[in-house]
């Protein structure tokens, strides 16, 4: 009996050590860069320095992004022994010359890999070589590792990424892990244990409401992302997150479709990972990327997504419960028409199943700040009317008073 429970213990103890994820990272969704949405493959060290310098003039660093992430295409060679080694052109000077430097900016240092043999881009994959990749990472001083799905032939998602998290766990640094596999395996079922964010869709792509067929995959535009997070919301929470893919602000959408993207990621307390050259940027999507009101919505310390509470007529509105009994509101404008809109508060109960919370318009009044505007604009004590231009959002948060 003595030794049943001493080898339970031992078990205890071994799965307390080996198999784990890291607790206490992304407690609010990761914020960060990611070089795929812009440059693709065509990625050197020279072009990452530059960005990470940009994310700090810009203010973007200050403002709560945090991770600068290099997509497909780092990886050279493996060495005799197996280990990854950067690709010598667009690499020469290493990856841990490059921690060092983006960790001196006080920013953290991301890399991707893939579960298959080969990554998406066809360089070396993880496949056989997950523990020594994540040693490898560690002593880089990687923080964040985006783990993709493809060639993974004769693989089981949720063993292939168990084996990953145990490895980085193992390796000892923490290391945010990001499950890309796209949604086909339904991860939001299986993710919270291993990762710390999963996609949920293929990949998004810089247009309103397009889907691009590449044969053997599509890619999707903002609204149709939008809409296939419909469900999701009850597997998300700190230190877990629905992905709904990286930021195409500034990539060549309209102002209108740029803030009414991010906007609505806020809503999804999504990861806002953007995906623009950030060198070299406009005003006007900088201001988007850097609007703190709207990066606070998303990153709410409670971590409930928002939800649709009306549709009509390409017309939506969300709202997403937030700390200290707030509330954000979104009206989104699917259509190219403006749309006027009147919400009477008064006469509306809101409740959220999931989050059992509920708005009180009938007792509480709440104050009204219009956060791409900066300023307040009423109270819920009369109805709202506002003009929404087509392809865009009105996005509010209702301030609740403060005893
Ligand atoms: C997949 C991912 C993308 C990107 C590319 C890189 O398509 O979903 O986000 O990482 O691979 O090849």
């Amino acid at each position: 009996m003595r030794r049943l429970l001493l080898s339970l213990a031992g078990l205890l103890v071994t799965g307390v050590v080996f198999g784990q994820k890291f607790e206490q990272l992304a407690r609010t969704p990761p914020m960060g860069w990611n070089s795929w949405n812009h440059f693709g493959c065509n990625i050197n060290e020279q072009i990452v320095r530059e960005v990470a310098e940009a994310m700090v003039r810009s203010g973007m660093r200050d403002a709560g992004y945090e991770y600068v992430i290099i997509d497909d295409c780092w990886q050279g060679e493996r060495d005799s022994l197996g280990f990854i080694q950067p690709d010598p052109e667009r690499f020469p000077s290493g990856m841990k010359a490059l921690a060092d430097y983006i960790h001196s900016l006080g920013l953290k240092f991301g890399i991707y890999s893939d579960a298959g043999d080969r990554t998406c881009a066809g360089r070396p994959g993880s496949r056989g070589h997950e523990y020594q990749d994540a040693l490898t990472y560690a002593r880089w001083g990687v923080d964040y590792l985006k783990y993709d799905w493809c060639h993974t032939e004769n693989l089981n998602p949720i063993g292939a990424y168990t084996t990953m998290r145990d490895a980085l766990y193992a390796a000892g640094r923490p290391i945010v892990f990001s499950i890309c596999e796209w949604g086909t395996n339904e991860p939001w079922k299986w993710g919270r244990t291993i990762g710390h964010l999963w996609r949920t869709t293929g990949d998004i792509t810089n247009c309103w409401d397009c889907v691009i067929d590449h044969g053997t995959w599509k890619s999707w535009g903002i609204l149709q992302i939008l809409d296939r997070q419909d469900g999701l919301r009850i597997y998300a929470g700190p230190g877990h997150w629905n992905d709904p893919d990286m930021l195409e602000v500034g990539n060549g959408m309209r102002v209108s479709e740029d803030r009414a993207h991010f906007s609505m990621w806020a809503m999804l307390a999504a990861p806002l990972i953007a995906g623009n050259d950030v060198r070299h940027m406009s005003e006007t999507t900088r201001a988007i990327l850097t609007n703190r009101e709207v990066i606070a919505v998303d990153q709410d310390t409670l971590g409930i997504q928002g939800f649709p509470y009306r549709r009509e007529a390409g017309v939506e509105i969300w709202f997403r419960p937030l700390a200290g009994g707030d509330w954000a509101m979104a009206i989104l404008n699917r259509t190219e028409t403006p749309r006027t809109v009147t919400f009477n508060f008064r006469e509306t109960y809101i409740f959220d199943d999931f989050s059992r919370r509920g708005t009180f318009f009938d007792r509480i009044t709440y104050r009204l700040r219009d956060l791409w505007a900066h300023r307040d604009i009423g109270t819920t004590e009369t109805p709202l009317t506002v003009e929404v231009p087509g392809h865009d959002v009105v996005m509010l948060r209702l301030i609740a008073p403060k005893p």
